[in-house]
């Protein structure tokens, strides 16, 4: 690091950041002797000591294999979401679709859909996925997401869940898989207050059935089996607390080889269910 750049560092530390967090700042926009880059770095400064989420700060973040734009119309992609993508690709793998037609239902930043995208196109599988979100300001970042890292076949959908998509796309859906909103009203309250920053909208869902948050993943494990080939899967995030009620939800609602899987912190988190083949 120049002189010039670690001055910024220790102006940022003495207006009170963490000295981890202004390297990060300092790097990202390299002020150097560049004016407007200078002022850059210091607004991104007063943003973040007001509380504002670093990943919004900065503008970009990984998830998985991807560097995605974020920014405060979008929820920040968390480290199990990338769990969740990974038993998603398993899931889709061992059922050897060869070109298999995927929904991201609530695809805010598009990580989930365009990892799923990016990683099958590694392994020479070439999907296609529709992103659904009800946010349009999400389906903005979502498609620039997808530009930016060259993926086409992914189409956006501005539809409550699965509303306003293609009836005719009905029994041919090789995967649905979605992180819904699912933290209930009252316990929003009692969450970090840096959780404010993100959109309210993707975090909460009303309760239902006596459980909170449940309402968003109750229409998406009860509507998906109406969308999804026989065989096909969907793979599903949810809270730690409602993990009985999804799995006795998608068991009655006729699904098989139902599961939950535990996160690492061995909090049971994804259910993984296939709608039967007959
Ligand atoms: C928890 S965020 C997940 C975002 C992204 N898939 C991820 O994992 O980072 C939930 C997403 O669902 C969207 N959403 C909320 N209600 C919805 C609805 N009724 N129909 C479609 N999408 C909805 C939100 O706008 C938000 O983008």
């Amino acid at each position: 690091m120049t002189d010039v750049n670690a001055a910024f560092v220790r102006d940022l530390v003495g207006r009170g950041l963490e000295r981890r967090e202004a390297m990060w700042l300092v790097e990202e926009f390299s002020p150097g002797a560049d004016a407007d880059a200078a002022r850059a770095v210091e607004l991104a400064g007063t943003r973040r000591l007001a509380g504002e989420p670093l990943q919004y700060v900065i503008g970009h973040w990984p998830f998985r294999t991807l560097d995605l734009d974020v920014d405060l119309r979008v929820l920040i992609p968390r480290p199990e979401t990338e769990e969740l993508v990974s038993l998603a690709l398993k899931a889709l793998v061992s059922s050897q679709a060869t070109s298999p037609l995927v929904f991201d239902m609530g695809c805010g930043s598009g990580a989930i859909g365009l990892s799923i995208l990016s990683e099958l196109a590694e392994r020479g599988i070439s999907a296609t996925v529709v992103a659904v979100d009800s946010s349009i300001d999400a389906l903005d970042v979502a498609r620039r997401n997808a530009i930016k890292h060259a993926l086409h076949a992914v189409s956006f959908v501005n539809s409550s869940w699965f509303k306003d998509l293609d009836p005719s796309l009905q029994g041919h859906v090789d995967l649905v898989v979605s992180n819904p909103p699912y933290v209930g009203e009252s316990e929003f309250e009692a969450l970090d207050p840096v959780l404010r920053h993100e959109p309210y909208g993707a975090l909460v869902s009303p309760s239902s059935s006596g459980v909170e948050g449940f309402k968003d993943l109750e229409i998406v494990v009860r509507e998906s089996i109406n969308w999804l080939r026989p065989g096909g899967s969907l793979v599903c995030e949810h809270g730690s607390t409602q993990a009985d009620a999804v799995v006795q939800l998608a068991t009655s609602t006729g699904y098989a080889n139902v599961v939950d899987v535990a996160d690492m912190a061995g909090n049971a988190r994804v259910l993984i269910a296939r709608k039967p083949l007959t």
